[in-house]
């Protein structure tokens, strides 16, 4: 049988990394484009990466979602039967500094990629769009969001985002492409980047473990997130191609715990217990080390954003029934799995230093 090919967008990412690895056991050809950088930015695939003059299933391009020429002749060159759009500026936090760059990207990238289909007449792609929780930032009366809830982004990445889900449902309806829209909320992992705030919290308690001296800085504690594991989502992403109909999917965990709780559960996890003490700006978190009080976390306000999602806990009743949706990492072991890495990765840093 024919080996069915896949084009990852944002294939150097957490979830492209993971979907990539899935892909290939699934025996696709899978093509990952990637982005020039004067240093190297395929870490999380190197593992799977073969000399291409040798057999391989697994080919990089260089490309870039805010250049329509680079995509247009990569889909007519590969002729992929699925397309999976991960490539963002997928930080909130930076979205505020960078809205630009984050709406060309984010936003306008994916009409290039769905525009190269149609202009192609490659109607048979199957075509995922990584569409985000942060599309929902208000709550008003209700517990958990699901894919009838209203959205209302507090970001610029939360905007572009949104443009990227309704240029999806609009070229679905138009055109008749096969086009969806996974809603997924969080999804963390070891391979998650250390600038968001589960892996910055993973990475500094394992090396505090380690004896570091360091003290964590960082913004709002309060904020609730519905945290699930890369692996278990990318999972999804693949099976919301692999349907009859397209269509758009929430996929979360279901449960929403603070920035804090998460800090608690990866310090139990490390037999560290954290206090806390004091109120917004002033609030700290520390420990108790040789029967002496140390603190090791402080609020810093460059890291609160202009306007935040305050609270975010997804329904997922449709995947769970028309995916079979069943994520195999609790929350608990999905810090540990961060937490385990984590703890290798300071060992290493530290075997390296002395
Ligand atoms: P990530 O780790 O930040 O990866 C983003 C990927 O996009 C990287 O490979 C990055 O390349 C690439 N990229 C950035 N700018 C690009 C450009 N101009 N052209 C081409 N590629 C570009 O994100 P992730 O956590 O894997 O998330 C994957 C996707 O799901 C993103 O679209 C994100 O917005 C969305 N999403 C994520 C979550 C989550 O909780 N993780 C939840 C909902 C939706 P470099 O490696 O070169 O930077
Ligand atoms: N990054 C970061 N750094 N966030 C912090 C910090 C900090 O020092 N301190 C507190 N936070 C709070 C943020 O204000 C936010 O409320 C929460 O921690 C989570 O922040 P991130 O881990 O940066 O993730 P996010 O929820 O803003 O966005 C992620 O999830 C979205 C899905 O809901 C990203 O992966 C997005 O790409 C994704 O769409």
């Amino acid at each position: 049988m024919k080996k069915k090919i896949a084009l990852i967008t944002g294939t150097t990412g957490q979830d492209g990394s993971y979907l990539a690895e899935l892909l290939l056991k699934k025996k696709y050809k899978v093509h990952g484009l990637i982005r020039k950088s004067s240093s190297f930015n395929t870490k999380r695939i190197d593992h799977l990466y073969i000399d291409p003059h040798n057999r391989t299933n697994f080919f990089l391009h260089y490309g870039d979602l805010t250049d329509s020429n680079s995509i247009y002749n990569l889909i007519h060159n590969i002729r992929p039967n699925e397309i999976y759009n991960l490539g963002a500026q997928s930080h909130v936090g930076v979205s505020f500094e960078n809205p630009e760059y984050t709406a060309e990207v984010s936003g306008i990238g994916t009409l290039r990629v769905l525009e190269a289909i149609r202009f192609l007449k490659m109607k048979n792609i199957k075509f995922y769009q990584a569409s985000t929780s942060e599309l929902f930032g208000e709550k008003y009366k209700q517990k958990t969001f699901n894919e009838q809830s209203k959205f209302h982004p507090k970001s610029p990445y939360g905007a572009a985002k949104l443009y990227s889900y309704w240029i999806t449902s609009v070229y679905r309806e138009a055109y008749g492409l096969f086009a969806c829209n996974g809603i997924l909320f969080n999804h963390e992992s070891p391979r998650r980047g250390e600038t968001f705030v589960t892996r910055k919290i993973t990475r500094f308690l394992t090396r505090k473990k380690l004896g570091s001296n360091e003290i964590l800085y960082l913004g709002n504690l309060d904020a609730k997130r519905d945290w699930g594991h890369a692996k278990d989502y990318v999972e999804m992403q693949w099976k919301i191609l692999q349907q009859k109909k397209p269509e758009d999917y929430v996929i979360a965990s279901g449960e929403t715990r603070t920035v804090r709780e998460f800090i608690n559960t990866a310090g139990k996890l490390l037999n560290m217990k954290i206090y806390w003490t004091g109120k917004g700006l002033k609030e700290v978190g520390y420990i108790y080390e040789d029967g002496r009080k140390r603190t090791i976390i402080k609020i810093d306000k460059k890291y609160f954003r202009p306007n935040e999602v305050d609270y975010l806990r997804g329904s997922s009743k449709k995947a769970y029934k028309k995916l079979n949706f069943k994520p195999k990492y609790s929350f608990i072991n999905l810090v540990r799995d961060m937490i385990d890495e984590d703890l290798l990765l300071a060992q290493e840093e530290l075997n390296k230093k002395y």
